[in-house]
């Protein structure tokens, strides 16, 4: 039959698209981007309204199923979630391998690969390759499990996360609390701050355990839900190329976790306060602003492939950064960071190339008043993008037309067809 196509030259034409510049490879009902215009919702809710109105955790409903939680479901599944953020006892020796020094991302990406080794039931090589496309076809035990890894990666990224931020300090690990929202207990497994440090409601006289700011807490439960998904950015296409080929959903994670850590992406955050630290002062912004121009540095946080304006995110975190210098006072290098951002959008270079602050120009502030360290930023953005992550790969699992497994073809420009010589007649 025609639909069939038996030879290349009758696939259609063969675009050479370097960067996916300009490339749809997927169907998605997930995250809505209007670049030109600055707009941004998950499902058709707008970003802002998520922000102020809603929780982390019930944005990941949101992603992930597709509309908003009653508060039956969302009870169940913050429940379900944070339940499973108990990690077996043995996996310590795994975090203990790592060396002091080790980046924080190095041991997470890992760790995401070694969670897979404990659920044989995630993983179709061990089950059959059918094992969440039956989901396609509503088969509810299918479902049932794909949802089980579903609650298992968001409930145990957090203590993945705050095992990798431990294992360096040489501290003991923390057991998830309960009772406590997701942002919460997150930072009560990482304890970063003592608990006698004003971050923390409890005072250094008294034994109550420590307790997370709740300006802070609600804070980074903020930055997780304009982090939780951002269309096909680098990292969720990786997972989506990954899970195409049908791994476990854990492989796929560490998958996107790797191909977030570049700084490009995810380490974004991370390159501001180095490039803001390596500014010093207001007064060098000029000659910062004219090496970028030169093009020998760059100005991290801004530019983004998709928005030709300002990135919708970056409004809200620079509010969130006010709320939590009210608690942690402001950070020496604001100054810094606000000459910048206003010199550059005067700049006719940064206008006529319509590069504007994207998210992670006024995160990394926040998360260095807040106490982190720099090389855990990029984990910080890790936690609730896993989010993003399972709702593209449950998007692609319950494709009515099957999973296709991704293979892209390229321009080959190498030799042509030429005979082996052997070792001993090479000259
Ligand atoms: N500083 C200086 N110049 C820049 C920057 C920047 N941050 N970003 C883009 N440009 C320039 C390019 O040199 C290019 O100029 P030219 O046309 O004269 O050659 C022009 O703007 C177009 O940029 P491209 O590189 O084509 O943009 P692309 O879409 O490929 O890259 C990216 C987007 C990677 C985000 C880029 O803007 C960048 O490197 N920004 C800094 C890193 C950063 O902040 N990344 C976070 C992205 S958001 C996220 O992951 C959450």
């Amino acid at each position: 039959p025609k639909d069939r196509p038996e030879d290349e030259s009758e696939r259609g034409l063969r675009v050479f698209d370097r960067g996916f510049l300009n490339t749809a490879v997927i169907q998605s009902s997930i995250t809505y981007i209007d670049g030109d215009n600055g707009i941004l919702r998950y499902r058709g809710y707008p970003i802002e309204q998520l922000a102020s109105e809603s929780s982390f955790l019930e944005c990941a409903y949101l992603l992930i199923y597709g509309s908003l939680p009653t508060q039956a479901q969302l009870s169940l599944f913050d429940r379900e979630v944070l339940l499973h953020g108990l990690m077996h006892a043995d996996a310590t020796g795994f975090f203990r391998s790592f060396r002091y020094d080790a980046h924080p991302m190095a041991i997470l990406t890992s760790a995401f690969a070694y969670l897979g080794s404990y659920y044989g039931e995630a993983n179709p090589s061990l089950q059959g390759q059918d094992l969440y496309t039956k989901c396609a076809k509503g088969d509810p035990v299918a479902l049932q499990n794909m949802d089980r890894q579903i609650f298992r990666l968001i409930g145990k990224a957090t203590t993945l996360a705050a095992m990798a931020y431990r294992v360096r300090q040489g501290r003991e690990f923390v057991v998830p609390p309960t009772g406590m929202s997701y942002t919460e207990s997150f930072l009560y497994q990482l304890d970063h701050l003592s608990p006698t440090d004003a971050f923390s409601t409890s005072s250094s006289s008294s034994a109550t355990p420590y307790k997370p700011h709740p300006i802070l807490a609600r804070a980074l439960d903020i930055l997780f839900i304009l982090h939780a998904d951002h269309e096909l950015n680098a990292s969720s296409t990786t997972v989506l190329q990954a899970g195409s080929s049908l791994p476990d959903p854990y492989s796929v994670v560490a998958a996107g976790c790797a191909s977030l850590y570049g700084p490009l992406h995810g380490g974004a955050n991370e390159a501001v306060i180095r490039m803001l630290v390596s500014i010093g002062s207001p007064e060098n912004v000029p000659a910062f602003l004219a090496a970028v121009k030169r093009r020998e540095k760059v100005l991290s946080g801004f530019g983004h492939r998709v928005y030709k304006t300002s990135d919708p995110r970056s409004f809200i975190i620079r509010k969130v950064a006010d709320e939590v210098f009210t608690v942690t006072g402001p950070d020496p290098l604001l100054a810094t960071a606000m000459a910048l951002h206003d010199e550059a959008l005067k700049d006719d270079y940064f206008v006529s190339r319509k590069l504007a602050p994207n998210v992670d120009f006024w995160s990394g502030l926040i998360y260095r008043a807040m106490g982190f360290p720099m090389d855990f930023f990029p984990v910080l953005f890790v936690v609730p993008r896993v989010v993003g992550w399972l709702a593209h790969w449950r998007q692609m699992m319950l494709s009515p037309d099957g999973v296709k497994i991704w293979r892209p073809r390229q321009i080959y420009v190498g030799p042509p067809e030429r005979p082996f010589v052997l070792l001993n007649e090479r000259e």
